[in-house]
């Protein structure tokens, strides 16, 4: 692919430490590893081969691609294989440069078929712990799948209490996520007061294929931290400006929404008219394994089609840190990296 993004900021933005934000971690898992997966645990897939698989990732709006990777989430059984999948991402994540990440997980994808949630923790934190001491910081969110039902979500969030205090240094908030048409931010109020009631971090999907209003009901029914796309709050100027002036982030991942046809071209993505409205967006990879690339194609995918400047690249990298639940002390010292390697002798 020829690309006519300056070969100085291609670098910058490559090399530049960075915190990614919104990224499942099992949207992270790979067609070969899928494979490798299970066969190891004696698992049968619905696709022949690798090439069989990768040719399915032809999605035409968010359910068509749940599908398939609920399909894909089905291979993992044990602590191993979340150690496996996580460390896989981890090598990934570093590889781009990313200093500090916020990974999402969806435990109800694995209860559902008898893992226990308690085995899905301990591989994702054992990796983690791992990939710590190469450099990578990073925390972990408890996500609830949102068409099922409050109930479910009310379960789950009672049989992780014990691991929000166990891992505590780690998992340190709840979001939402899956189908999000028909099933509205408000559904889900009653279990986010009690995680709000523990102090933890909270977020939520809003806005990637549901209208303005759930991220109102985002913002003021569950009252979160930061939004997960919010890429149709560009419908409602009120909102954006809402957004802008409580610097409330949105967790934007562009070829995430080119692949779910959220936008039919990246040069008709929505983030540069936020960011010049002051809103404090960030890029993400959401399912890399499935939408085409990691954290920096991401960055070069939107540089290239919205024609970002040096300026507008250091805000959004900027911003991934200032979103970042980390302590005020490490998030000066991630933004000391960043300015020293964006504006200093490029040392980093
Ligand atoms: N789960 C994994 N990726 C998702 C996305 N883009 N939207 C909603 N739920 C998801
Ligand atoms: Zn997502």
């Amino acid at each position: 692919m020829t690309t006519t993004i300056a070969p100085t900021l291609a670098d910058k933005v490559a090399r530049a430490p960075k915190a990614e934000l919104h990224i499942h971690i099992e949207g992270s898992l790979e067609p070969e590893l899928i494979f490798r997966l299970a066969e190891r645990n004696g698992v049968t897939l619905p696709y022949a081969s690798i090439d069989a698989l990768r040719a399915a990732y032809a999605f035409t709006d968010l359910q068509s691609f749940l599908d398939i990777y609920y399909a894909g989430a089905s291979v993992l059984l044990t602590e191993q294989d979340f150690y496996d999948m996580t460390m896989a991402y981890a090598e990934r994540a570093l590889a781009d440069h990313v200093a500090h990440t916020e990974i999402f997980f969806d435990p109800q994808t694995h209860t559902e078929r008898g893992v226990s949630i308690d085995v899905v923790v301990a591989g994702i934190e054992r990796a983690l712990a791992d990939a710590e001491k190469q450099g990578l910081s990073s925390k972990l969110i408890l996500c609830f799948l949102r068409h099922l039902s409050e109930e479910d979500a009310l379960a789950t969030f009672d049989a992780a209490l014990p691991l929000f205090e166990r891992y505590r240094h780690r998992l340190i908030g709840v979001g939402l996520d899956s189908s999000e048409r028909g099933h509205p931010p408000s559904k889900f109020e009653r279990v986010f007061a009690k995680a709000r009631a523990l102090g933890l971090k909270l977020v939520a999907h809003a806005g990637e294929e549901g209208p303005p209003s759930y991220i109102y009901e985002a913002l003021d029914l569950l009252k979160v931290d930061r939004v997960d796309h919010g890429v149709r709050s560009i419908e409602d100027p009120a909102l954006v400006a809402r957004l802008a002036d409580s610097r409330v982030a949105l967790t934007v991942c562009p070829l995430s929404n080119l692949k779910l046809c959220v936008f039919d071209d990246l040069t008709k993505h929505t983030l540069k008219e936020l960011l010049d409205r002051g809103v404090a967006v960030t890029v993400n990879s959401d399912d890399p394994a499935y939408f085409g690339g990691y954290v920096n194609t991401n960055y070069f995918a939107i540089i290239e089609a919205l024609k970002l400047t040096d300026t507008e690249v250091y805000t959004t990298v900027r911003n991934s840190f200032e979103a970042s639940f980390v302590t005020p002390d490490e998030r000066a010292a991630l933004i000391a990296r960043l300015d020293a390697h964006w504006h200093g002798d490029g040392a980093q």
